[in-house]
């Protein structure tokens, strides 16, 4: 790889930029200042230092956000904004949402350019538990709630899967379910008359929507969110 492009690809400037702070003598391969953007390094192996910071070299990236509403789960739209819009910092980086939150869907995405690990987590055949907290028009009645729990039927060719629903007063739910089929909340509260009025993603597996971030805000994943993953 051509260290101007690990400057580009590690840390936050542009093409242009990364290329110049070589040329300015910014950066340092295994302590040796190198004029040369094109030199080719190994990434993993070799050390680069910019500005005397040693730059850890990031084969993907991982990122929590909060999503917020009136943004669509996807890289572009010629009339709504993006969700990937809002990662404009790291836009060299080839991102996509691990799964789709509703353009009115609040809560937890995560965005990553690892593809293998978008396919893994989407794949039908992966029954991770997703919660989110449901508010409804009507309060649920107890049988409503078995209904959900056993699975409803919502027009497909079969029904939904047991989930779990945990009361947090008359019109607030958290609904919790293991697959991603679309609009499935909606369609599950459609099922048992009721309509959903607003919708948050709280977690996905064991990882949870970081309540400091606001709505748009995001971060990267822990090292100990990761290894949910397995990565
Ligand atoms: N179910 C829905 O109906 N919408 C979402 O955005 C997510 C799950």
């Amino acid at each position: 790889m051509r260290l101007d492009k690990y400057i580009y690809d590690n840390v936050i400037m542009s093409r242009k930029d990364a290329k110049e702070a070589v040329l300015k003598g910014f950066v340092t391969v295994n302590g040796e200042r190198s004029p040369r953007p094109n030199l080719q390094i190994t990434p993993g192996v070799d050390e680069i230092a910019y500005k005397g910071k040693v730059i850890k070299y990031e084969q993907n990236v991982y990122f929590m956000l909060n999503k917020p509403e009136g943004v669509v789960s996807a890289n572009t739209d010629a009339h709504i904004p993006t969700v990937i819009g809002l990662f404009k910092e790291e836009g060299r980086r080839n991102l996509s949402c691990v799964g789709r939150l509703d353009k009115d869907t609040t809560g937890l995405l995560i965005v990553t350019d690892d593809g293998d690990l978008i396919h893994r987590l989407t794949s039908p055949s992966k029954h991770v538990f997703k919660d989110y907290l449901v508010t409804v028009a009507h309060s649920l009645s107890e049988d409503d709630i078995s209904k959900l729990e056993n699975g409803v039927d919502i027009n497909d060719p079969s029904p939904t899967m047991p989930a779990k629903v945990k009361a947090i007063d008359e019109n607030n739910y958290i609904l919790s379910i293991c697959e991603g089929r679309f609009h499935q909340v909606k369609r599950m509260m459609l099922a048992v008359g009721n309509e959903v009025i607003k919708l948050k993603r709280l977690s996905i597996g064991n990882i949870k929507l970081d309540e400091s971030l606001k709505p748009g805000e995001y971060r990267r994943l822990t090292e100990d969110e990761l290894k949910e993953f397995d990565l």
